[in-house]
């Protein structure tokens, strides 16, 4: 039945998978059980690699998937025994009512190769007996996710040494969303649009070929041939004269479509980043998808959750990004006010409470929690924790904006994504300030149903983010690991310090008395008030530009711009202390001249 060198799909009768495990519930005890005995043993990192490569990969994959890894003989008994158990499918359906089961095995070339990292893991095979602690989470994590996946037994075999994993997974999207036990109803906030997307048939092909084995022979593939591309490989020297290599295998890839959320390896790393600075509480419940720049994760979650016309919260003032999409988009954008702590719970609770009958109530809250754009200010860990409660209250999902996260110059708060419970949670990070803005590298990280819409956006949009840009990053991080990247981030955030210290200084040496602020704690800007001012848009263009000196008024992030506002924005991302200095001075002649008049 399993015929070499193809992938062979198999339907199962009910009747016919009870010898395997019978139902979820048994399925679960029996993990439970098997949980409880293997609790306390050690951790093996290959054995955890190896389930993480072969098993876990492919739990959403649209269809059932069979992951075998089994010595040689027991595959051969395992093709006998599963041979004897085609057909039936009707019976699954009524059973578990997902649109068909079918469970894929792999090709013999997928089983020779797991069976090769089997062989070359003589740890795992001699250890075989004893499941690391990791492992056994895993099996906890797997167990949990029966409860929304129909179908999801995962048996393994000591004995044996066979690992089995059978997950069904064809429900509709709609399904999906609605039979979450403990989880919010996503389908409530998602939009219209969002509710209609549906998986692009050739993108998600493209998934199944990134798959497939590599004695697959793929007809089916759209891909150009990356051999007649100008590009062979590359060579890219980083700051500390060390160099990172794209051979012509690593080129290839880089230059050829990838599957929409992204590198495969990459986005293990990036996974890794977040269980390392944010810990959530269940990461099975989130998915991540590597974006154009956060800033294309923005626009795609603002489509998510929002229909024109909605009402979204937002700081105010707000990154003029979002507040741009926003208006262009059509919500009704609601600002709420913020302090040196960023959003103000306070104002948000008194919005909320008094939002208006004839109003559809907001659904998503958008909040920038660390180094504000425009204002510097972050939340600190209360703060963040009120507002949560508040979402929690109103029901309201948060879309965390986090690009300035690395850019703390101290030990960072608690996210919003560490601190959620309920799955409410939509963070977004970028790699702009860190590694490159012009790589446009950025990642949403999202509960797996609303993860699963943004992705089908993203399939026929952008497609996926540069696969050049994806490698890049790769290889960067294979070269530093997590440490190197840990390295990198704070030599970034002390710069960044240092900067925030020296302007700082200048606005006080030459400003004092004429304005306001707080001292940042993170990011790149100072939000000053201009005393005595009431339109800081003519005073920049008409005479600061004059005296060849460049703030951005304060305007750009406001809802209302049509309003004039006592407020700036000062970048020190770039500036030498000289032209801090020298620009200060200017600007200060500027003010005084102006409340002269
Ligand atoms: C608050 C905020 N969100 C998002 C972005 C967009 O970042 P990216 O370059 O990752 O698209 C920026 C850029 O400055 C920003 O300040």
């Amino acid at each position: 039945m399993v015929k070499t060198h193809k992938t062979q799909s198999i339907l199962y009768s009910l009747d016919e998978l009870r010898p395997i495990r019978s139902s979820v519930e048994q399925c679960r005890s029996y993990l439970m059980k098997f949980i409880e005995q293997y609790k306390s043993m050690n951790v093996l990192d290959v054995e955890t690699r190896l389930l993480n490569r072969c098993v876990y990969k492919n739990w959403n994959a649209r269809r059932a998937e069979l992951g075998i890894q089994a010595s040689r003989r027991t595959v051969r008994l395992l093709e006998q025994f599963l041979s004897k158990r085609e057909q039936h499918l009707e019976l699954i359906l009524s059973e578990f009512k997902p649109d068909h089961v079918e469970i894929r095995l792999p090709s013999r070339g997928t089983l020779n190769q797991l069976l090769n990292s089997l062989e070359e893991s003589s740890l795992l095979l001699s250890k075989v007996k004893r499941l690391s602690k990791v492992t056994v989470d895993r099996l906890r994590v797997e167990c949990n996710r029966a409860n929304y996946v129909h179908y999801n037994i995962l048996m393994m075999s000591l004995c044996s040494r066979i690992y089995f994993l059978v997950v069904a997974l064809e429900k509709t999207q709609k399904e999906f969303c609605f039979n979450m036990p403990a989880y919010l109803d996503y389908a409530r906030f998602l939009s219209k649009a969002a509710t209609r997307r549906q998986p692009s048939a050739i993108r998600e092909a493209t998934q199944l070929f990134a798959r497939s084995p590599p004695t697959t022979i793929n007809f089916a593939s759209g891909s150009p041939n990356t051999s007649l591309f100008p590009f062979k490989e590359a060579t890219i020297t980083l700051i500390d004269g060390t160099n990172i290599q794209l051979d012509p295998s690593a080129m290839s890839k880089a230059l050829q479509y990838l599957p929409t959320p992204g590198q495969a390896d990459l986005l293990d790393w990036l996974k890794k980043l977040q269980d390392r600075y944010h810990s959530p509480q269940d990461f099975n419940r989130y998915d991540l998808c590597i974006t154009n720049g956060s800033m294309e994760g923005l626009g795609k979650v603002f489509e998510l959750v929002l229909n024109p016309g909605d009402s979204i919260l937002v700081d105010s003032p707000c990154y003029s990004g979002s507040l741009d999409f926003l208006r262009g988009f059509g919500a009704d954008i609601v600002s709420i006010d913020t302090d040196s702590n960023g959003m103000n719970d306070k104002h948000l609770n008194e919005i909320l409470s008094n939002w208006p009958e004839t109003k559809t109530f907001p659904k998503t809250l958008y909040t920038i929690p660390n180094g504000s754009n425009p204002t510097g200010a972050s939340m600190n860990f209360e703060r963040k924790k009120t507002i949560y409660e508040i979402a929690k209250k109103y029901d309201l999902l948060i879309i965390e904006d986090d690009p300035y996260y690395f850019l703390q110059f101290t030990k960072s708060e608690a996210s919003f994504l560490s601190m959620d419970i309920d799955g409410r949670v939509i963070r977004l990070d970028s790699m702009s300030k860190v590694l490159s803005a012009g790589m446009r590298l950025g990642f949403v990280t999202a509960p797996v149903p609303l993860w699963q819409k943004i992705v089908y956006h993203q399939q026929v949009t952008s497609m996926h983010a540069s696969a050049l840009s994806q490698m890049v990053a790769l290889k960067l991080f294979e070269k530093w690991n997590l440490s190197g990247f840990d390295e990198h981030t704070q030599r970034i955030s002390k710069f960044y310090e240092n900067q925030k210290t020296l302007m700082v200084d200048a606005i006080n040496k030459h400003l004092k008395d004429m304005v306001t602020f707080n001292e940042p704690t993170a990011g790149m800007f100072i939000w000053m008030k201009l005393l005595g001012i009431q339109d800081t848009r003519k005073l920049i263009y008409e005479k600061a530009l004059a005296k060849e000196v460049l703030l951005l008024p304060g305007s750009a992030f406001f809802v209302d711009q049509s309003k004039s506002y006592p407020f700036v924005r000062v970048s020190y991302s770039l500036c030498t202390p000289e032209q801090m200095e020298t620009g200060m001075t200017r600007f200060g002649e500027v003010l005084r001249e102006e409340l002269a008049c």
